[in-house]
């Protein structure tokens, strides 16, 4: 825990250093990554502090998660906590107003939802800041952004162990566009203080999965869009998982698009409805999405002969 103090104190007074040097050039976008990162930050703080206000350990214990993940989960807690007073302090130390936490919608009832939550939302936060990572022009802020995704990144792991899911589910970590974080975080968001700076992403028409999860490679699957869907032109199911982007034509009806899951998806991974087929997943190409779903890993084989 003091290393970890030390290290932030440390980057801190680096970036202090850096606003005031003439040689560091702001960059309003790594500022809004910040401010972002920062909106995401409040969110996960909200979030978890809500649920282990209302829930003890015996509630924990309760709903069977080990008196060991408890214990991890007051770390989690705490690193978020330190996650957002950093990121406040970067902020500042760069001349602008941290955004201000909002008011939000809970997504959770019970212990295992919460937990089951807490998965999803450190995947979430793991591919925001992997996908924000090439955004950013400070070699500063993009260790510091490393720095926090790779705890995020531990406690997606340690929440996916929790509730029985392959944490190291995929070799590679998923990026995700601001575009597509933020139309997953805002779902959770019910209002902001007015005064907060405004962040340049915009949200995509959602996409819901309408069967339960996990899902299996080579299986179907199917999602309702909020709209209806074109039936003249085909529509592409577009999966986002480690460094793939797979699309595969849609079987489209209504405001319902079926599909079947490429063997190449594994672990927590995102779906889009897109109008082209390219692994290119820009806005003119993206209609709704992303849904969130969950891939059961197939089981790995290696080949250690060569040892
Ligand atoms: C906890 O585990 C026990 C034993 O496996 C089981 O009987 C019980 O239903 C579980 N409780 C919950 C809330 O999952
Ligand atoms: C999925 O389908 C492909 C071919 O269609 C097959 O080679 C592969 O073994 C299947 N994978 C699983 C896990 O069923
Ligand atoms: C997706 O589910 C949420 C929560 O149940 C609901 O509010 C929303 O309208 C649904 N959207 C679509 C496109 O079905
Ligand atoms: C599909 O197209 C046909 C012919 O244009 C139309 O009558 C029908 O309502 C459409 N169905 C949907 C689900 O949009
Ligand atoms: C992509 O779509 C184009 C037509 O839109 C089609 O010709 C091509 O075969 C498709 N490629 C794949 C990999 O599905
Ligand atoms: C992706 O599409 C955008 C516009 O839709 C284009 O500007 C960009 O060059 C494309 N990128 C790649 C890698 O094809
Ligand atoms: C993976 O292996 C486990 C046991 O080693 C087995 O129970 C399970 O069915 C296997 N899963 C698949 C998809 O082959
Ligand atoms: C395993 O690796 C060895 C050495 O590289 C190679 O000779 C062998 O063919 C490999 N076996 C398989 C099943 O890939």
């Amino acid at each position: 825990m003091y290393s970890f103090v030390r290290l932030s104190l440390n980057l801190l007074s680096l970036f202090a250093w850096a606003s005031s040097s003439p040689l560091f050039k702001r960059d309003n976008t790594d500022i809004d990554i910040l401010q972002f990162a920062l909106t995401l930050e409040h969110l996960e703080n909200a979030f978890y502090k809500q649920a282990l206000s209302k829930w003890s350990a015996n509630d924990f214990a309760g709903a069977n998660f080990s008196s060991n993940f408890y214990t991890q989960l007051q770390y989690i807690v705490h690193d978020e906590e330190e996650h957002m007073v950093f990121l406040e302090q970067t902020i500042r130390a760069a001349g602008a107003n941290p955004v201000q936490a909002c008011t939000y919608n809970l997504p959770f009832t019970t212990p295992a939802d919460f937990v089951a939550s807490l998965a999803t939302f450190e995947g979430v936060g793991t591919s925001a800041y992997l996908g924000a990572a090439p955004l950013l022009s400070s070699k500063q802020y993009l260790t510091a952004a490393a720095a926090i995704m790779s705890t995020e990144a531990i406690h997606e792991a340690a929440a996916r162990n929790a509730i029985g899911e392959i944490p190291m589910a995929n070799p590679f970590a998923t990026p995700l566009s601001g575009n597509a974080i933020y139309s997953i975080a805002s779902k959770f968001i019910q209002s902001c203080p007015s005064s907060n700076a405004k962040l340049p992403f915009h949200t995509y028409p959602g996409l819901n999965l309408t069967q339960s999860s996990p899902l299996s490679v080579n299986s179907s699957i199917t999602l309702a869009s909020q709209g209806s869907l074109s039936n003249s032109t085909q529509i592409y199911v577009t999966f986002v998982s480690g460094l793939q982007i797979i699309s595969v034509t849609g079987r489209a009806s209504g405001n319902s698009v079926s599909a079947t899951v490429p063997q190449q998806i594994s672990g927590q991974s995102y779906v889009f409805l897109t109008g082209g087929n390219s692994s290119n997943l820009t806005d003119s190409n993206i209609l709704y999405g992303p849904a969130i779903i969950e891939v059961t890993p197939s089981n790995h084989t290696y080949n250690a002969s060569s040892y």
